[in-house]
């Protein structure tokens, strides 16, 4: 698929997934401005429109060096006439009406706020707004009933929007190691998502954990979370039950792109000791802000751990955990990775190239009408007539 014509101004195939994608992007005042305006349209629930941004953003993610002038864009695939007139209002006047009105927007901001509440979705942000709430402290006030889920968002809402670090992500590793090899000696841990590809930080931390012997890895997610909560590590965690054998259009069909895994929400407790002594020197009080978050406090509330007078001495992290069975384990890896964009490509190029269907569970192929093995992604990939891209590579 990629020529290998000499280029003049710049070329990138259509698809993410046959590029080369890393982290150190050339545009990134571009590539905000085109996610900026991608995240308005998912938080609006105009998905289509969402993905048609990510998809600009992404080619820009892709140039070898900044753009100067629209016409080095020439040819470039995914770039729409609304991304294109964005790119060039900044280029030619340093930045875009539509972004700077999108950001300074009251909509926007009430959205942005909301749904960074974890537990929040887009719709009942939208609820919640038409209901005149706009803020955290409107929230409050307003007696809106909260989940379980979002109580504890609300609860630690300052902890969940500091960025995750990789000291971080390594130390909760050492933590969900020690619990999972405590209750299934043999059993195996992996960083995904974006750690795995190499981001210096996240939102969240993200496990794939399985067993080398198929089958041995059944209940293994509540004894991990019981290891882990009975440890104190648990603030908040919501496991949801493998329903892909259960389910009827399991197997027999095209995997779809819902994921069937065994997996946990959670908020981890991470103590400072945990984080390596990264925090030692620092000494002003974090909790000066905190939110008087007005949930029932739960049995291991951060009051009561919180010396009187002093700081706390942890912190909130969001984790992702999931279960895989060996035999699924490349595809889960595969699919866990990301980046999101990334992801969607690979099932687009799947469907629409090769006539097969992906999923984090297993790829099958509509033509032969069988599932294709794979104990590898590079066999995923060369069973899609890909070559290969690392995980640091997938950072469309
Ligand atoms: P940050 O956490 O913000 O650093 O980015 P990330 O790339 O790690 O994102 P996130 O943790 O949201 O997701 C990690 C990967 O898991 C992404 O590739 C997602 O596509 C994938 N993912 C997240 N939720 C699901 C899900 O419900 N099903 C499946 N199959 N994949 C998911
Ligand atoms: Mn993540
Ligand atoms: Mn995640």
């Amino acid at each position: 698929q990629i020529d290998e014509e000499e280029v003049v101004a710049f070329s990138v195939p259509s698809y993410a997934c046959l590029r080369r994608t890393t982290l150190d992007n050339h545009n990134p005042v571009l590539t905000d401005a085109l996610s900026l305006l991608a995240e308005n349209a998912e938080l609006s629930d105009e998905d289509g429109r969402g993905v048609a941004f990510r998809r600009a953003a992404a080619v820009l993610k892709a140039l070898p060096e900044p753009v100067t002038g629209v016409t080095q864009l020439r040819g470039l695939p995914c770039l729409g006439g609304h991304s294109l007139r964005v790119i060039r209002d900044i280029l030619e006047n340093g930045a875009s009406s539509e972004v700077e009105f999108t950001k300074q927007s009251e909509r926007f901001k009430a959205l942005k706020v909301l749904t960074g509440i974890f537990g929040v979705g887009a719709k009942t942000a939208e609820r919640w707004i038409r209901d005149g709430i706009h803020s955290l402290h409107q929230l409050q006030e307003s007696g809106q009933t909260l989940n379980r889920a979002q109580q504890a968002g609300l609860e630690h809402y300052d902890d969940l929007k500091q960025p995750v670090t990789k000291a971080e992500a390594d130390a909760i590793g050492e933590i969900v190691e020690e619990a999972v090899v405590s209750v299934l000696p043999g059993a195996q841990i992996t960083l995904i998502g974006g750690f795995r590809r190499g981001k210096l930080t996240g939102h969240d931390v993200d496990f794939l954990i399985t067993h080398p012997e198929e089958g041995r890895e059944v209940g293994l997610m509540p004894k991990v979370v019981s290891w882990l909560e009975s440890q104190g590590f648990l603030l908040y965690q919501k496991t949801t039950r493998n329903s892909y054998l259960e389910a009827k259009d399991g197997p027999a069909r095209p995997p779809s792109n819902i994921d069937r895994f065994e997996r946990c929400f959670s908020i981890f407790k991470l103590a400072e000791a945990e984080k390596r002594g990264t925090m030692q020197t620092e000494n002003t009080p974090e909790d000066t802000c905190r939110l008087a978050a007005h949930s029932q406090a739960t049995d291991e509330g951060p009051q009561r751990t919180k010396p009187a007078g002093g700081r706390r001495r942890w912190r909130a992290v969001r984790v992702d955990l999931v279960v895989s069975p060996i035999s699924q384990f490349a595809f889960a890896l595969l699919g866990w990775t990301g980046s999101k964009l990334f992801e969607r490509e690979l099932r687009r190029w799947a469907g629409h190239e090769k006539a097969m269907s992906l999923s984090s569970h297993a790829l099958y192929d509509n033509n032969q009408g069988r599932y294709l093995r794979a104990t590898s992604e590079e066999e995923i990939f060369t069973h899609l007539g890909l070559e290969y891209i690392p995980p640091s590579e997938r950072n469309a």
